[in-house]
């Protein structure tokens, strides 16, 4: 099938072209290079041996998006474009709620408008907030977001719902992705975070690289079995193919509802502190870390419950922790030429 990736020049995009290229299905990849360069684009082509359509452009321009769509007649997209940096969402809300609400809605008017009839959307488990039970299901509540960037991947979850509702010609599948970490085997793709990261693993990775001096551990006093937070690390390859299977359900015509979410993470809980020592044990680095105090919006906890991506997409992930922390510190060495 001829799927169309948006923000595919970017991490989970990368790596989601890639498994769909081994999957057997043709890409084009639409970003506007807002958050990434051609690395990951390039590095996709040469893990595939393919030269993978790229064309730059903004999914909220809809003279562009309708020329994509004359141009390649898509069975499917899969909507990866977003602003995903969540303390800059709040320093900057409009750019957000504008990028990640107008990008879904111009793809959705685009599709319909060409007849193309399935879309994958990238949701997160940030729209959980902190539940009141854990591991989360797909039907724990919702919580208001805590930030511009969860408000509006909620949002875009109820602008999906309302209009698989409204009109008979759309299915898709949103994704609730826990934490992604890790890269291709490979390290020819992977994560590249500009400036400083806000994110656990890449600021881990550029600490035992030397380009930070040291990393922060927000908190070591939380009601978890080691006072830091527990999360659901989920290798991005593993994820990757979630998406495939996502797909290959709607193209089988196996979806029991016309809008359907998931979880994809692992089904485990693992702590910081718990990450920083794998990551030093599996990497044979050691981290300058010190515990500093809470981050204003961590939630203490959050995991999920995969039974129904497990059963109904048949989608299990298989990576080890160890095996994603290497990965995530051969791609770090391999950015920086080490
Ligand atoms: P990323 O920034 O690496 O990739 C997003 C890509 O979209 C970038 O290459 C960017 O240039 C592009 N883009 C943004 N706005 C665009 C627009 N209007 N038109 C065209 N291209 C545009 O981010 P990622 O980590 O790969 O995330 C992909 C998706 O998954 C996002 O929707 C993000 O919100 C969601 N998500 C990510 C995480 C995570 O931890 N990485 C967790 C949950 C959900
Ligand atoms: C964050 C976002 C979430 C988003 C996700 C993926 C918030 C509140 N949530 O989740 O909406 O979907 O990223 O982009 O920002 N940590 C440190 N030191 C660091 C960095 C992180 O101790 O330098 C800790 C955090 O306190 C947290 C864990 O590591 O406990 C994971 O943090 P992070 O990678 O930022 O992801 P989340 O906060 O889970």
């Amino acid at each position: 099938m001829k799927v169309l990736v948006t923000g595919g020049a970017g991490y989970i995009g990368s790596h989601t072209t890639v498994e769909l290229i081994g999957a057997g299905h043709e890409v084009v990849i639409v970003d506007n290079l807002v958050n990434a360069d051609m690395t990951c684009v390039e590095g996709a082509c040469r893990i595939c041996g393919a030269d993978i359509p790229f064309e730059q452009a903004d999914c909220c321009d809809a003279g562009a998006m309708d020329a994509l769509f004359e141009k390649y007649r898509f069975d499917a997209v899969i909507h990866f474009a977003a602003l995903k940096a969540v303390g800059e969402s709040v320093s900057k809300p409009l750019e957000y709620y504008r990028n990640n609400l107008d990008s879904l809605m111009t793809v959705l008017e685009t599709m319909r408008r060409h007849g193309t009839p399935n879309i994958v959307f990238s949701s997160s488990c940030t729209v959980y907030g902190q539940a009141d039970r854990l591991p989360v299901t797909e039907q724990t509540p919702r919580r208001e977001g805590s930030s511009p960037y969860g408000k509006s991947k909620q949002m875009c979850e109820n602008i999906l719902s309302d209009t698989i509702a409204a009109y008979g010609d759309l299915t898709a599948i949103a994704l609730r992705y826990f934490n992604p970490i890790g890269a291709h085997p490979s390290a020819l793709i992977g994560e590249l975070p500009r400036g400083t990261p806000n994110n656990l693993l890449p600021f881990i990775t550029q600490t035992a690289a030397g380009i930070r001096e040291q990393l922060s551990i927000f908190g070591d006093d939380y009601d978890t079995p080691d006072g830091t937070n527990l999360r659901d690390y989920i290798d991005v390859v593993d994820l990757a193919q979630a998406h495939v299977a996502a797909l290959e359900r709607m193209f089988g015509g196996r979806s029991s509802e016309p809008f359907e979410v998931f979880n994809v993470g692992t089904g485990r809980a693992v702590s910081v502190l718990e990450l920083v020592r794998r990551f030093e044990i599996v990497n044979g680095v050691k981290l300058n870390y010190r515990i500093v105090g809470r981050r204003a919006g961590d939630i203490v906890a959050v995991w999920a419950d995969t039974a129904r991506a497990n059963r109904e997409l048949g989608w299990t992930a298989q990576r080890s922790l160890d095996d994603t922390l290497a990965s995530a510190w051969r791609w770090e060495k391999a950015v920086r030429g080490m």
